[in-house]
């Protein structure tokens, strides 16, 4: 069973981080494209988002949760992988919100945002590879009081902005 769930957590998150990383260097291609082939290459990107990129995040993100109770991982290291996850997930929303914009007509996707974009992609992914394969013992002691406090973060919100 544990080894299934994480069979298809691993094969769900190659087709994710895949998808990410594909994506910009299939919008940078909008700016050389015209007419048919432009339109083609539109359906291809979205193809590739909503049919392939998007269910293997979802199934990663299910495979994963699972995983957790499984292997029963309630550590500080999975704390943190589920922090960058989250960053991998804002870039995956960000994604889509380009696919929305970048081929209204007049628009393109300049060199320097695919490779940030891309860069942005693998940083996200190495800290992630990196918490879950090396397992880094974090000391709690090391972490701020608000973040160790059950209801810590809304104290300390309330400290930042005082409601009347
Ligand atoms: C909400 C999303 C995710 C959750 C809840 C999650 C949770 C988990 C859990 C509980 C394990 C088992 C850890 C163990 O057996 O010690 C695991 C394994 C793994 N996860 Fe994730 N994960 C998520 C997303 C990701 C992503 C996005 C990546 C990579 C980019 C990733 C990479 C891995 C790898 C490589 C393993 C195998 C580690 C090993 O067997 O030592 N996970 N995940």
């Amino acid at each position: 069973m544990i080894a299934w769930t994480k069979a298809i957590h691993i094969a769900a998150l190659i087709v994710w981080c895949a998808g990410l990383l594909v994506l910009p260097s299939i919008y940078a291609q909008r700016k050389v494209l015209r007419g048919p082939p432009l339109h083609e290459l539109h359906r291809f990107a979205r193809a590739v988002f909503i049919n392939v990129t998007s269910p293997a995040a979802f199934l990663t993100v299910i495979a994963g949760t699972a995983l957790i109770f499984l292997r029963d991982v309630f550590t500080v290291w999975m704390a943190f992988k589920l922090v960058a996850v989250g960053a991998l997930a804002v870039l995956h929303i960000r994604q889509g919100y380009v696919l929305l914009a970048v081929f209204e007509p007049g628009r393109s996707y300049a060199m320097w945002r695919q490779f940030l974009a891309t860069a942005g992609t693998l940083g996200v992914i190495g800290v992630i590879l990196w918490l879950v394969l090396a397992k880094p013992p974090i000391e709690t002691a090391r972490l701020p009081e608000w973040l160790l406090t059950p209801g810590g973060l809304q104290s300390l919100l309330e400290t930042i902005m005082p409601m009347p």
